[in-house]
């Protein structure tokens, strides 16, 4: 089968362009010293988590319980849900899960830490808990001077077992000497101040596929959670993380009209790519590989609004184009299956199970 058979819209992965970004960050990480935990959300397959996890990954990240769920099948030694679990019918779960494997959980109160230390306890299983701690993206996290004495609570709820310190640089959008150099005096003052405490955080995990090959720059920082970098997408190449060859996924699109002058539609819109704009805020919705000068610059739930004006070839009903996305991670999440490629052959497939996995 070759990818002229896909019916579309399809998402496609090149196997060999993945394959590449996957052996380069695990050998940055292990020539970095740096233990590697990536994050499933972006291509939310336990194929994939294994496939990482087998290039040396110590463990991987979810976000979500059901994405934890089903990252069982990929066998991790340890799972990270890097989000703040609030909620009893999840944590019943992830007791469940962590009767299989060991879970280590980022939480930035005592209000969700006490009740999953209760479950633990009358689950007879234990929970690994890092502190989360908001350096700058404004989003969950305590402020780094609360966070030793949230830690020290936290040591005192059984069932639970303080390893270390969680932190995501999302505020930082490239690899900025200046911003670069900011994150690290904070992250060195976080540890300075747990070690002034009595407290030595064993884990001190960050990092984000932006900054993924600046991660040795900041100061105690022990652990990765990269997710984009094993497909990329046009944010990552703004960020200067990698480049255009770099992007191992492509959503495969028919032209389905032209009847507009200057204008071509394809079959993909925010039901296919996402409405997630680049992190600038500037640019359309993808890029063409066929005539980057063509503007996707318009979605419908179903219509992809192209417009010719600047494209370097003209277009016909029938015609295929395959468009790289602002953001890979949900637009995975909106398809239910990749189809791996390999030159023009389609190799091999696989469902994208956890997707959807929202609760
Ligand atoms: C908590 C957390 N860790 C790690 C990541 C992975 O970062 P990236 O998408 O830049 O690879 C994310 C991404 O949203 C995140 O929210």
């Amino acid at each position: 089968m070759t990818i002229n058979d896909l019916d579309t819209p399809a998402l496609v992965i090149d196997l060999d362009v993945m394959e590449r970004n996957l052996a380069r960050v695990a050998d940055y990480a292990a020539s970095a010293n740096l233990r590697l935990r990536p994050h499933t959300k972006t291509h939310k397959s336990p194929a994939l988590a294994r496939r990482q996890l087998e290039l040396g990954a110590a463990g991987i990240s979810v976000a979500k319980t059901g994405e934890a769920e089903v990252m069982l099948s990929a066998e991790p030694k340890d799972l990270l849900v890097a989000y703040p679990i609030v909620g009893a019918q999840k944590i019943e779960r992830l007791v469940r899960v962590a009767g299989k494997t060991s879970v280590t959980l980022a939480l930035d109160s005592l209000a969700a830490a006490e009740p999953l230390g209760r479950a633990a306890e009358a689950g007879d299983v234990r929970f690994n808990v890092l502190v989360e701690v908001d350096i700058g993206l404004g989003r969950v996290g305590v402020q780094p001077k609360d966070a030793p004495d949230l830690a020290q609570a936290i040591r005192k709820i059984p069932g639970l077992d303080w390893r270390g310190i969680a932190f995501y640089p999302g505020h930082i959008k490239d690899g900025n000497d200046a911003r670069l150099a900011e994150l690290s005096q904070t992250v060195a003052g976080l540890v300075h101040d747990f070690r002034a405490a009595g407290l030595e955080p064993e884990i001190v995990s960050g990092g984000s596929t932006p900054l993924l090959f600046r991660s040795h720059d900041v100061a105690g920082l022990n652990e990765i959670r990269p997710g984009t970098y094993i497909f990329n997408d046009l944010n990552t190449i703004a960020s200067g993380a990698c480049a255009l060859e770099d992007c191992a996924a492509s959503v495969l699109a028919t032209v389905v009209s032209t009847a507009i002058p200057g204008q071509m539609i394809i079959d993909g819109g925010s039901k296919t790519f996402s409405s997630d704009r680049l992190s600038s805020g500037e640019g359309g919705f993808g890029r063409l590989m066929e005539a980057p000068g063509a503007f996707f610059h318009r979605m419908m739930e179903e219509h992809g609004f192209v417009d010719l004006t600047k494209a370097e070839r003209r277009f016909t009903v029938g015609d295929r184009v395959r468009v790289i996305p602002n953001h890979i991670c949900v637009a995975v999440n909106l398809h239910e299956v990749c189809y791996g490629i390999r030159g023009g052959e389609v190799e091999t497939c696989w469902k994208v199970e956890a997707r959807g996995r929202l609760q």
